[in-house]
């Protein structure tokens, strides 16, 4: 029988027509009067989707690229760091902040759990810290932290605010001059619909001074020197010039659709998600559904996890992801980020039930669908 392969992991996400279209236009020169052009274009579309006056520097890598060069970029070896880790993501920091020879803080909580606003107050009035590093969107875990806390304690304390937006940015709303992040990092792969291998970084003028302040040992990450050529809308290195067009491409459709109901969309299909996985006699790995991410569900239950994930690929082709690092073989996640729509949770749904059942877990077969359809129904897709 056929089976369509569908890729619902929360990252990389699938990639439209549109997006894929737009990576066969022929590659023009990267020092070129047309790419310069193009670069402003695509840098400008990006900062409405920041929500933000900053500019945004495009980097060719991943996301953890972004990550790397905002901190080596800022921090000197012992510059006091404080980063807030809610999940594998957020320990990333705290490993980059290490390497880079920071007087290192980490706050932790227990995974599937947002971080205590009041401990980091507390902190950071007994220590002033040059850099606060956070994940908006803990991809292991399903949860979205607040941030515009956190702006507003880096503000009162004169640190900088460094932000993972790498599976959020493009899906879910984030402000990154209300909520006054100084710096915002984001990928391609995710919620913006393209293939893995650029990033996003956006630099508030209070980053960039420290930033230029700073001396960095850093090369290929080095922000100073991508501020710098970008100003003249250049980059210091050979960029991927068709993830440029893709990246046009996704930004015209973020855009076109507006971005209103975009989130609105990632509110709806993560609703949808989280009814179903309740319905079914599933838990939310989440602590409450008031922190649980619009791009990511990530749920358990009295079944091998691993084993539903194995039907569901073989069977009906859709890849969902496992549980990372101490959750692995612990939990299912479902990206539902990006080129999504009603048709795509639906039936991930109806393929998550069937799979259940044969993995011997009790199902009554269309609950889940039926708890989904009515976030759908009483939500209304438009
Ligand atoms: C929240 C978050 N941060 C950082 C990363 C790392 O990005 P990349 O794998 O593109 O380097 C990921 C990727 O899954 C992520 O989900």
């Amino acid at each position: 029988m056929l089976v369509k392969n569908r890729l619902l992991i929360p990252g990389p996400s699938q990639v439209p027509p549109e997006v894929n279209a737009a990576m066969t236009r022929p590659i023009i020169g990267h020092r070129s009067g047309d790419f310069s052009k193009f670069h402003e274009q695509v840098a400008q579309k990006l900062k409405k989707i920041f929500q933000t006056e900053n500019e945004v520097v495009i980097l060719t890598g991943s996301g953890s690229a972004a990550m790397e060069a905002a901190v080596s970029s800022v921090v000197s070896p012992g510059d006091a760091v404080l980063c807030i880790v809610t999940g594998k993501f957020g320990e990333r920091f705290a490993e980059l902040a290490k390497v880079y020879g920071a007087d290192l803080t980490v706050m932790e909580s227990e995974w599937g759990d947002t971080y205590d606003l009041g401990a980091v107050a507390k902190l950071m009035e007994e220590k002033a810290f040059k850099l606060v590093c956070a994940t908006h969107n803990e991809t292991s875990t399903g949860v979205t932290n607040d941030i515009k806390s956190l702006g507003e304690l880096c503000t009162k304390h004169g640190a900088l605010l460094l932000v993972d937006a790498v599976s959020s940015m493009g899906g879910m709303d984030i402000r990154t001059d209300e909520w006054k992040v100084d710096l915002m990092v984001s990928g391609s792969q995710k919620a913006f619909m393209l293939p893995p291998g650029l990033s996003f970084v956006s630099i508030s003028p209070r980053a960039l001074e420290v930033i230029n302040q700073n001396n960095s040992t850093n090369y290929y990450l080095s922000l100073k020197k991508a501020k710098k050529s970008q100003e003249k809308w250049s980059t210091p290195y050979t960029p991927n010039v068709s993830l440029f067009y893709a990246l046009d491409a996704a930004c015209d459709m973020i855009l076109g659709e507006g971005l209103e109901t975009v989130f609105k969309r990632h509110n709806l299909l993560a609703k949808a998600c989280r009814e179903a996985v309740k319905a079914l006699g599933l838990k939310l790995l989440p602590k409450t559904e008031e922190i649980a991410s619009s791009t990511v569900t990530a749920f358990f239950g009295d079944v091998d996890t691993e084993a539903v994930r194995s039907l569901l690929k073989k069977k009906y082709g859709f890849s969902v992801a496992g549980g990372q690092d101490r959750l692995k073989g612990k939990i299912i996640r479902i990206g539902h980020m990006g080129y999504m729509d009603f048709g795509d949770l639906i039936a991930v749904i109806g393929a998550l039930e069937l799979s259940l059942q044969e993995a011997g877990y009790q199902v009554e077969l269309g609950r889940g669908v039926a708890a989904a359809l009515k976030v759908f129904a009483e939500g209304g897709m438009n």
